[in-house]
């Protein structure tokens, strides 16, 4: 198998450890977008519709895999989110009536979704942006201010990567955070090749024959 992630990283970041505890006694207070607040108030009354617990693709670029989402929880309100426009609008499929797209800042809804008390049934973050250098840590979402939220809006999520080392720094990130907020799901890190990409990042990944990683919790 390749590799193709050029990192000047050997493994877990050493910075790591302290910035998801810095970030557990943080408040992330960073003014929210405008655009990211009225996507939420239309995102509001389309779960509303379905008074049903919320699946979130986070990240979904061309949305493939919030079509897999739809599919896999009929009942449920899928909400795609990228900030992307661009990516989104290579989605050119008729939606299911369960799906709704939307352009937003990711750091700004999972906010206002966890303050408006949302109830997520499954939270996907398939092939979040590596940032591999190593003085890049703390764009990584868990070495970020925003963990704590993420974490807090659903017990289950899952995150894709083909980066073994992200893969296990948002593993060991999730185990020192979520006994600190009081939720005790477990997770655990698997290499995993699904039958037929789900994204299209998944599909050029195996394409060019790379290991594929997950963080699942169980
Ligand atoms: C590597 S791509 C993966 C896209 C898709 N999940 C796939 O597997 O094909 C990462 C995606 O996350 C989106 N993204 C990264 N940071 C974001 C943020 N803070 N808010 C919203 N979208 C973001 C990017 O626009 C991009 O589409």
């Amino acid at each position: 198998m390749t590799r193709c992630v050029k990192t000047d990283q050997q493994g877990v970041a050493k910075a790591l450890e302290e910035k998801v505890l810095l970030y557990l006694n943080t408040l992330y207070k960073r003014p929210l977008a405008r655009h990211t607040i009225r996507a939420f108030e239309v995102a509001e009354g389309f779960v509303k519709k379905f008074n049903k617990k919320v699946v979130l693709d986070s990240g979904c670029g061309t949305a493939d895999s919030s079509l897999v989402l739809a599919e896999r929880f009929p009942e449920h309100p899928v909400l795609g989110l990228d900030k992307s426009d661009f990516r989104l609008s290579k989605q050119k499929k008729d939606l299911p009536q369960n799906l709704l797209l939307l352009q937003v800042e990711l750091l700004d809804f999972w906010r206002l979704a966890l303050e408006a008390k949302w109830s997520v049934l499954f939270h996907a973050l398939y092939y979040p942006n590596p940032w591999p250098k190593e003085v890049q840590l703390g764009r990584r979402f868990h070495a970020h201010p925003i963990f704590p939220t993420f974490l807090m809006l659903s017990p289950h999520f899952e995150m894709r990567t083909n980066w073994k080392i992200y893969g296990d720094e948002f593993l060991k990130a999730c185990e020192i955070a979520l006994p600190k907020l009081q939720m005790f799901s477990s997770v655990k890190l698997e290499t995993w090749r699904p039958q037929k990409p789900e994204t299209a990042f998944e599909r050029k990944y195996l394409n060019s024959g790379q290991d594929l990683w997950r963080v699942i919790t169980i």
